[in-house]
């Protein structure tokens, strides 16, 4: 048998956003947070680990190349789960003092931008927890790797508690419901493309915690309460209200930065044409039939139910035609349709390629092991 543990992990994207920390160091959020997880067959990161008494040093490579073990969110991750486990006693003294290889690899580009570390650090964290065999709950490990990250530890529709411990102990993640709750939530990620640089959510959350007024009021009064109205409406299975909660919580996220002193931007004015198009889809629909959201970049994710994906898919098809149309869609299959004039009438096709493609999605589960046994590190431990 294998000493070689492999497990994929999924992207979660926020319908409420996490912006600003109230330490660093631990990563600890100044609000709670809600998000739904994004299936692994679609998009996911794949992590196989293992420990021998012959490895010389920690090493780690990712997506085929190798990098630095010296990174302090890296050195915290592999320390905390260590520490549980020796706390939990659930390896001998031995196998704590060797060395580990980490090799890891996501199944979509990480140039479009899309929330990689979020299913890289959750996955590593599991992979290392199953290594270690520890047994509790492990979203507060993965949180030390990137925020965003202790999320991705669970399936379905999930809250990051922000806490108020100053160690970080209450700062989990849980479970709203799982993906079998609302299985006709689907997701459309539009890669917008653009090569600019941008702030990093790190510099951007120091910025606006230390400049911003609104983000303080947005802290204190609106993500209270828009958190129990999303909670509500996951639970009901209220689509539009799930929508609406959740368009106006990214637009006063990018608000936030943008009354951050300097002010940065990461919306391009592709992602505001596609803000314009869903509102004037929906007043077309009667009701509110899409939501979009945009984290820390260009990118558009539009959360719908099941039924109104092929319709959408041929409206952002009609306004972003694609130079490589038969690859404009990737992920889950579906039948688009012919447009009703109406919805052509909202936007004239625009320039070739604004929408670099389209990763057609729904929600899912959690990280899972591999067991087919497909792992990264060869028998020797060497990336394959
Ligand atoms: C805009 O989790 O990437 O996507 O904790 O500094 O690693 P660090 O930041 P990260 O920030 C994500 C910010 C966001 C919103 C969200 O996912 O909630």
């Amino acid at each position: 048998m294998s000493d070689i543990i492999t497990v994929k992990a999924p992207v979660n994207i926020a319908v409420i956003k996490y912006w600003g920390k109230r330490d660093e160091d631990l990563i600890l959020p100044l609000n709670d947070s809600v998000s739904a997880t994004l299936d692994t067959s679609i998009m996911c990161a794949k992590t196989s680990v293992c420990a021998r008494p012959e490895f010389k040093e920690n090493e780690i490579w990712l997506n085929g190349k190798k990098e630095t073990f010296q990174s302090p969110r890296l050195q915290n991750c592999l320390k905390e789960i260590k520490s549980r486990a020796a706390a939990e006693n659930s390896v001998n003294e031995d196998f704590l003092q060797w060395k580990v290889r980490v090799c890891s690899e996501n199944n979509f580009p990480t140039a479009a931008g899309l929330a990689s570390s979020a299913a890289g650090y959750a996955c590593l964290v599991t992979a290392l927890a199953k290594l270690y065999k520890v047994k509790s709950d492990v979203s507060s490990i993965a949180r030390l790797g990137s925020g965003s990250a202790c999320r991705s530890v669970y399936g379905g529709f999930v809250r990051w508690h922000a806490g108020t411990n100053p160690d970080g102990t209450d700062s989990v993640a849980s479970q709203i419901e799982g993906s079998a709750h609302w299985p006709e939530m689907h997701a459309l990620i539009l890669v917008v493309g653009d090569t600019k640089k941008k702030t990093s959510s790190t510099t951007g959350m120091r910025i606006s915690t230390q400049t911003s007024e609104l983000l303080k009021h947005r802290i204190k009064y609106c993500v209270p309460q828009r958190t129990d109205e999303i909670i509500q409406a996951i639970k009901q299975k209220d689509f539009p209200k799930f929508a609406e909660v959740t368009m106006k919580d990214s637009n006063q996220f990018h608000a936030v930065c943008l009354d951050s002193y300097p002010p940065f931007v990461y919306m391009t004015d592709v992602s505001h044409l596609i803000v314009d198009l869903i509102h004037k889809y929906n007043e077309l629909s009667g009701s509110t039939k899409v939501a979009y959201t945009f984290d820390a970049g260009p990118n558009a994710c539009l959360y719908l139910l099941e039924e109104e994906v092929p319709q959408v898919l041929s409206f952002i098809r009609h306004v972003f035609p694609s130079s490589n149309p038969e690859l404009f869609v990737t992920g889950l299959k579906t039948n688009e349709v012919t447009l009703n004039p109406e919805l052509k009438n909202i936007c004239e096709p625009q320039a070739k390629d604004l929408i670099k493609y389209v990763i057609h999605t729904k929600v899912g589960e959690g990280p899972t092991e591999v067991t087919d046994g497909s792992h990264l590190l060869n028998d020797a431990g060497i990336p394959k």
